[in-house]
């Protein structure tokens, strides 16, 4: 028994920062960020709209494209680092705006490599026998925790929401997860605040993501690289196998190091950090939806998905689309 992706979608909200917006916020340039990023523009959530709202837009526009209604999912899993509430989860705040009930539904917390992880939990599940249709969720409203004066961070994120279904099948499928952690780099990229450490904490310092992005690219690079050779090998399979790489869209310099380490031409490599900025654990769901409905990626082609992020957290899938 295999899980294969039956229906992707996508959502971002309306509101539009250029880096010229920011030009007038913080000391940089529209130069500065593009060449050392990639990054022209970044989508921001209004005010009120949260990240259980970005998800069910995904999740709805999921379902229309696999054909599926929501009483079909028997499991909810969102990858978030920005939850509506501490509780319920947003996969229950979802699950009830779904008007669906009864079925598992959690959140999964590895920062960028959410996704990733969420897709490697649902492909277990379904290859268990224990679930049969699954909606897997990365979902995001970053801004909320970004430092607006801090210019080493503030132009990098942006929000948005991707969603599949996953749905057992003969065929394959998702051929493997591969999914890592490293907490001893947590002082790299944090967010310093916390439920546990008091709310006084979370109120007085400010929750805001703090990195030093230097040597995070440094590590970044190399485990994503380390992480093609694993996956390939695990699967018996070579570098021009891969039709497609889906990375997490952090900075396009990581995301072409990665494609050089696969030998992969830049038009194999689905990017969308130019438009979208770094939406965290929506980042390769939306770059799926984005070139499965422009139609880059076709039913059969192999495609690797790989992110890294905040914990460290790194993580790959491989799957015949
Ligand atoms: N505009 C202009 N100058 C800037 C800006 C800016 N927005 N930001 C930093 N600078 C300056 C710095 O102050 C520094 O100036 P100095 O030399 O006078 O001290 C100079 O630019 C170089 O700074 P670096 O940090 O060395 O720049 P770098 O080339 O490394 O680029 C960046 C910074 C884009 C953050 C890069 O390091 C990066 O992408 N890191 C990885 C990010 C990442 O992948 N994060 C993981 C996922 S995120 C998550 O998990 C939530």
């Amino acid at each position: 028994m295999y899980s294969r992706i039956t229906g992707t979608g996508g959502y971002l909200p309306d509101k539009v920062l250029t880096n010229h917006d920011l030009e007038q916020m913080v000391e940089t340039s529209d130069a500065w960020i593009r060449d050392r990023t990639g990054i022209e523009k970044r989508h921001i959530a209004a005010e009120g709209q949260t990240t259980c709202d970005l998800a069910e837009h995904a999740a709805r526009r999921a379902l229309e494209a696999a054909g599926r209604a929501a009483s079909d999912i028997d499991l909810i899993i969102v990858a978030t680092t920005t939850p509506d509430r501490i509780f319920p989860s947003t996969a229950c705040l979802l699950q009830q705006r779904l008007d669906i009930h009864g079925c598992a539904a959690f959140d999964v917390q590895a920062v960028c490599t959410g996704f990733v992880y969420a897709l490697g939990v649902a492909d277990k599940f379904i290859r268990t026998g224990t679930s049969k249709c699954a909606l897997v969720i990365g979902a995001e409203t970053l801004s909320r925790i970004v430092d607006w004066t801090d210019r080493g961070t503030c132009v990098l994120f942006g929000d948005g929401a991707g969603a599949v279904i996953l749905e057992a099948s003969e065929e394959p499928g998702i051929l493997s997860t591969h999914l890592h952690a490293d907490g001893s780099f947590e002082s790299l990229l944090t967010v310093n605040a916390g439920v546990s450490q008091g709310y006084d904490v979370l109120q007085g310092a400010g929750a805001f993501i703090q990195m030093k992005g230097n040597e995070v690219f440094k590590v970044a690079v190399n485990t994503l690289g380390r992480i093609v050779d694993e996956t390939l090998a695990a699967n018996g399979m070579k570098k021009s196998d891969v039709d497609w790489l889906i990375p997490h869209q952090a900075n396009i310099r990581i995301i072409q190091a990665t494609a050089r380490k696969l030998k992969l031409p830049t038009d194999h490599v689905v990017i969308t950090v130019d438009q979208h900025g770094n939406t965290s654990a929506a980042s390769v769901p939306l770059a799926l939806d984005v070139a499965v409905r422009d139609g880059r990626i076709k039913r059969g082609e192999i495609l690797l998905m790989e992110a890294f992020g905040g914990g460290f957290t790194w993580g790959s899938a491989l799957l015949k689309y």
